[in-house]
């Protein structure tokens, strides 16, 4: 089973630490949201098996870490200052701002022409009074601007955007990254990181926010390959995810068509979730977790101060490099293809909590939640829990337990209830694994270990004890593949 809606996980996410509303003492702001100390540790998670799937365990990769605020001519020259924008509708009626292109359309229009059209002859309703009193849809840049250094805030000069993808600042080291790395093609650059959108219509918690995470790769290959390249990485990302845990039920693919391409993709095609199974017409439960796209030469030579218009005038006329790649056993020089893989770590985050929650019946016919989270993304590896809290004993026995398995896993102390209520914390937080001290364990030096997906217990010495937890979860883990 997976979540019934997103509403369930934004209640046990707040209720247990992962997310809170951000600002939320002032009234908050408007889709921002807070990562507590479960949802910090679950978003490390996501991004260190991205890490280690995407550069780690291959031969072929290296990462960066670009800055978030660029030169303004990086998102001239990469058509973002001119195209990055969603079509904006105001309602005459009640003032809401609204994204056209989600309006609630009869039959599909294909183009931004269509939707005008319909709009302009009152066909379309305001989702929020229901008012066909529309302006005409008109672009709205999605880049954050914000002003470097000390000058008027007017200064165009000083204009600068916060980045709203992380792409860009991997194309601009390309030349950087193959010069020190003495790479050949095919390979890519990875990069984690921070992005800002100023989405018209945010929502649906941390789905889609005005700053959110991404996790993209750049991968570089000769033209003419990179058809079977996209093809084979849109295979890998699919089976990244359902190694993580993610059920294949609850995942698809989806083609982006031509009209939907952005406008450097020759073609994209994005993985889906889905996200919101409670609607009753199938298509629209779901919406895109990562897109992959074939990206062509277009980056590369956009930022390249040697491509000229059919006149001889350079297209960049401010770039210093030409970041082309010169292909020495074949004596050739080209702009290498990019395919990117580009994910939301705080999508993968709401996926991997909706596809994890269950709820299972204990023996007193009490209904709890076990959120089966596949064990590298847990926050927690194991809690160690004493049986009887008044018992100095027991309790420092336990405590030494906890301390002695910190340097080889992430394990919490809790004593703050009875032994029923302990578990089912630890499973409606995703612990795979509990560790309790009981009277017996003065006794023979041996502790119960309990299972969070079958509740099975077994006997375990203390002295064997880190081994076993440890055995445990990388069992778990290389069942699964990561
Ligand atoms: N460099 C290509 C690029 O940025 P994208 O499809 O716009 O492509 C990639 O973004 C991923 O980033 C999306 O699949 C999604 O997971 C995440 N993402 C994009 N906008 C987001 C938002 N406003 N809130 C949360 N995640 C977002």
């Amino acid at each position: 089973m997976a979540a019934p809606n997103i509403e369930t996980i934004v209640s046990l996410a707040k209720r247990r630490g992962f997310v809170f509303p951000s600002s939320e003492i002032y009234g908050g702001l408007g889709s921002a949201w807070d990562y507590g100390p479960l949802g910090v540790e679950l978003c490390n998670n996501v991004k260190q098996a991205w890490w280690r799937w995407m550069v780690y365990e291959r031969d072929d990769m290296e990462g960066i870490d670009s800055s978030i605020i660029l030169n303004r001519l990086v998102w001239k020259y990469s058509g973002h200052e001119d195209t990055f924008s969603d079509p904006l509708v105001d309602c005459h009626e009640c003032k809401t701002r609204l994204r056209a292109d989600k309006l609630e359309f009869p039959g599909e229009p294909e183009t931004s022409g269509e939707i005008a059209k319909m709009i302009r002859e009152k066909r379309i309703k305001c989702p929020n009074c229901g008012s066909t009193d529309l302006t005409e849809p008109r672009p709205f840049n999605l880049m954050f601007e914000t002003h470097v250094g000390a000058t008027a805030e007017d200064d165009p000069s000083a204009l600068v955007y916060l980045r709203p993808e992380t792409a860009q600042g991997i194309f601009i080291n390309f030349l950087n990254v193959l010069t020190t790395s003495r790479r050949k093609l095919p390979f890519g650059i990875a990069q984690i990181g921070k992005s800002f959108r100023n989405e018209v219509t945010p929502g649906n918690f941390i789905f889609r926010t005005r700053e959110f995470e991404q996790m993209e790769m750049e991968y570089f290959v000769r033209p003419g390959e990179d058809e079977q390249a996209h093809h084979e990485w849109i295979d890998n990302c699919f089976n990244w995810f359902t190694a993580l845990g993610i059920s294949a039920d609850n995942l698809r693919l989806y083609e982006q068509p031509p009209e939907e391409l952005a406008h450097y993709a020759k073609r994209t095609v994005d993985i889906q979730y889905r996200f919101f199974p409670e609607r009753e017409e199938e298509e629209r439960q779901w919406d895109e977790l990562m897109g992959i796209a074939n990206r062509t030469d277009f980056d590369l030579r956009t930022h390249s101060r040697k491509p000229e218009d059919a006149a001889g005038s350079r297209l960049n006329q401010d770039s210093t490099e030409d970041l082309s790649y010169f292909d020495e056993a074949r004596k050739e020089r080209f702009y290498p293809y990019v395919i990117e893989p580009a994910a939301g770590v705080n999508r993968t985050v709401l996926a991997a909590l909706m596809d994890a929650y269950s709820e299972k019946t204990n023996e007193k016919g009490e209904t709890r939640v076990v959120l089966k989270l596949h064990p590298s993304l847990a926050p927690i590896n194991a809690a160690i829990l004493p049986l009887a809290k008044n018992k100095p004993e027991i309790v420092g026995m336990a405590k030494a337990i906890k301390r002695s398995l910190q340097p080889v896993l992430r394990g919490v102390y809790d004593d703050t209830g009875g032994i029923g209520k302990l578990y089912a914390r630890q499973d409606e937080i995703g612990t795979p694994l509990c560790v309790t001290v009981d009277h017996q364990s003065l006794e023979d030096e041996a502790v119960t270990v309990r299972d969070r997906d079958t509740w099975e217990q077994e006997r375990v010495k203390v002295s064997d004890l880190a081994e076993h937890l440890q055995r445990r979860l990388k069992e778990a883990n290389l069942k699964s593949g990561v």
